[in-house]
């Protein structure tokens, strides 16, 4: 998307820093409203397996940053975990209420807002908020990763670790919930670890994409993940200089979603294809 967007009569695109205020602003207010019942919202659904819950909060964050987005923005489309897709509009807004869900039903800090814009099928602006990590990461593409955070004084520019050799790697990755892809997810982390300096699993994509971009990690990947977790992570993380992808240059997927500064993206790119191939798959 170039500057002229919004100004040209042909296009009616807006400038991604509106989207990203727009997004910060959404998604601090449904912070707030996530935060009255952290650690105590009521579970109303499963999904995929029994562990994989949504509680009345998911819903009612959803509601609220729906109702707010389309009250600035009334022609956009929006794709969300827990209402899916609506509209048709040249913006799609796609939202993860509240990504981390188990960690916010047992009163772990790691769970976040994360609210991506999408203009013309590219992602524009992105806004991750962590209120228990007192950060609100934002990304718009091109101008850059930043960290706002109770703990500092300005606005920090980030950038991801570069130069960290795969064995050195402290390296991010996430679990499915359903039992058979657990078992081959952790086929695959079991095989990883000895390869790499440790592993984390935090329990947030969003906020692992977040780690990543600031440093706190030095790579993140896994499989089975939806838009919505890695929209606003993604373009955060490349801002920050990663590569953000699948494998043999697929987008970042389902099939598998790896991000990393470039040359520890290409070796665990390799390391992870050659692994999954031969490691026996989960019952
Ligand atoms: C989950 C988290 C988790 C990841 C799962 C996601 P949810 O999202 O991001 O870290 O490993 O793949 O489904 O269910 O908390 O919104």
């Amino acid at each position: 998307m170039n500057g002229s967007a919004g100004r040209d009569p042909a296009s009616t695109l807006p400038e991604p820093a509106a989207l990203a205020e727009l997004a910060r602003s959404v998604a601090a207010e449904a912070a707030g409203l996530l935060m009255t019942r952290h650690g105590t919202p009521r579970v109303v659904q499963t999904k995929s397996s029994p562990t994989d819950v949504v509680t009345e909060m998911d819903r009612a964050a959803e509601e609220l940053i729906r109702r707010q987005i389309l009250a600035a923005r009334p022609g956009d489309a929006i794709l969300g975990e827990e209402g899916g897709q609506t509209g048709s509009g040249a913006v799609r807004w796609i939202v993860d209420p509240l990504d981390g869900t188990v960690n916010y039903l047992y009163g772990l800090p790691d769970w976040s807002v994360s609210i991506a814009a999408e203009a013309a099928g590219t992602v524009v602006a992105g806004v991750v908020c962590a209120p228990l990590r007192r950060a609100t990461y934002t990304a718009t593409l091109g101008g850059g990763a930043w960290l706002e955070s109770g703990w500092l004084a300005a606005p920090q520019r980030l950038t991801c670790n570069a130069g960290v050799p795969l064995q050195e790697a402290l390296v991010a990755t996430g679990f499915g919930y359903q039992a058979s892809q657990r078992a081959a997810q952790g086929a695959v982390a079991g095989a990883l670890l000895p390869r790499v300096r440790d592993i984390r699993r935090n329990g947030s994509a969003a906020l692992d994409l977040c780690s990543l971009a600031g440093g706190l990690v030095d790579a993140y990947y896994e499989q089975g993940v939806h838009a919505w977790d890695i929209a606003a992570g993604g373009l955060i993380a490349r801002e920050a200089g990663a590569m953000v992808a699948g494998f043999r240059g697929n987008e970042a997927a389902a099939e598998m979603t790896i991000a990393a500064s470039p040359r520890l993206f290409a070796e665990l790119h390799d390391m992870l294809a050659a692994l999954i191939s031969s490691v026996p798959r989960g019952r």
